[in-house]
């Protein structure tokens, strides 16, 4: 027998038949039957279960027992009631959750508008709380395991801007840039186009190999990509509808060649923090406002001051607790068009 609440079941019925106007006997027979299969017992007052999500702002009352369920009208916390954890960090349209995303049972269902992230590299950096040097097989393991679960919780319309570097050469010269990319599609990711990130200030010119010989040279090139990926359909036909992008902003975003600085370890208190340059620019391309938009791997949490500082709503996550802390501290800091 299953472990499901009245609840639960009611808010299931309303999504297998969204923005549909339903009569109040429709859902109570749908419901008696399905939590009697379900669980054995019987479900004593339907009607009051839906009365209650009406008041929770879940439903929208049409009529006299006519209500009707629209996902892209619901609230943002009727939208997030289905984390099955405990929140690290909410304020307004920020919410963080400490936990790791291979867990596929940190959220029931599909939330995300856009995924703006950057994974771990497996670079050997210190990160407090992840191994970041796996096998290259355990890290594309691990990458598959984190896209599947991005995937399960995303919306149809989704897009998930990956990024990656193009490729490694400590511990092994590896193409991770298309290797990622592969993965990503393999586990159901549509592939939009790839943009090349020209990391102005990045400091990587230090090994030559074979200096001017031809024996053994090292080519570096100091890219990193940022994958464009989408779930089911490229047009996107939900949300507001609001784009908030200047003529000027467009014209350069849409040239898949962006040129800005890295951001500074020091400066953020964080191994490997993105620029908010990166996801300013893929928040205002690819999503509406009020979208929701998911940082898996929050670290300092720049995906999501940005998110919220361009009227989005933002979700994160980070496995580390005190990156949980500093991201907090930073979107309490730096938050300044909270809606
Ligand atoms: C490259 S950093 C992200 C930095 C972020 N973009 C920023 O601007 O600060 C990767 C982050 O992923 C977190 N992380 C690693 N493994 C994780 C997992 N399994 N689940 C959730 N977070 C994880 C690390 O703690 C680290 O903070």
């Amino acid at each position: 027998m299953e472990n499901i609440t009245q609840k639960e079941i009611v808010i299931e019925f309303f999504e297998k038949n969204p923005k549909r106007d339903i009569q109040h006997s429709e859902v109570a027979d749908w419901v008696a039957a399905e939590y009697q299969n379900r669980t054995g017992d019987v479900f004593s007052d339907p009607r009051a279960q839906v009365r209650k999500l009406h008041q929770a702002g879940i439903l929208i009352k049409v009529g006299a027992g006519i209500y009707k369920y629209d996902p892209d009208l619901v609230g943002f916390e009727s939208k997030l009631g289905f984390a099955n954890k405990q929140e690290y960090f909410r304020d307004k349209n920020v919410v963080l959750y400490h936990g790791d995303v291979l867990d596929h049972r940190l959220f029931k269902k599909q939330f995300i508008d856009l995924i703006v992230t950057s994974p771990p590299y497996n670079v050997g950096i210190d990160y407090n709380s992840n191994d970041d040097e796996l096998s290259y097989h355990q890290y594309l393991e691990f990458s598959e395991k984190w896209m599947t679960n991005c995937y399960k919780w995303s919306n149809t319309q989704a897009r998930f801007l990956l990024n990656i570097p193009l490729d490694k050469n400590k511990g092994g010269n590896r193409s991770v840039g298309s290797d990622l990319t592969k993965i990503s599609q393999d586990v159901g990711w549509k592939y939009h186009s790839t943009i090349v990130w020209n990391e102005g200030n990045i400091s990587r010119r230090t090994a030559w190999g074979s200096w001017m010989k031809a024996s053994a040279p090292f080519v570096i090139a100091p890219v990193e990509l940022i994958v464009v990926l989408y779930k089911d359909e490229w047009k996107k036909t939900n949300g507001s509808k609001i784009s908030d992008i200047t003529r000027a902003e467009f014209m350069e975003y849409t040239n898949g060649l962006w040129a800005f600085n890295g951001e500074s370890k020091k400066r953020i208190g964080h191994p490997a923090p993105f620029p908010k340059e990166l996801p300013y620019r893929a928040i205002k391309l690819f999503s509406y406002q009020d979208d929701v938009v998911f940082d898996p791997f929050t670290g300092s949490g720049t995906t999501l001051i940005v998110a919220a500082n361009t009227k989005r709503r933002a979700v994160g996550l980070d496995i580390d607790e005190s990156y949980c802390g500093l991201a907090r501290d930073r979107i309490m800091g730096e938050i300044d068009a909270l809606l």
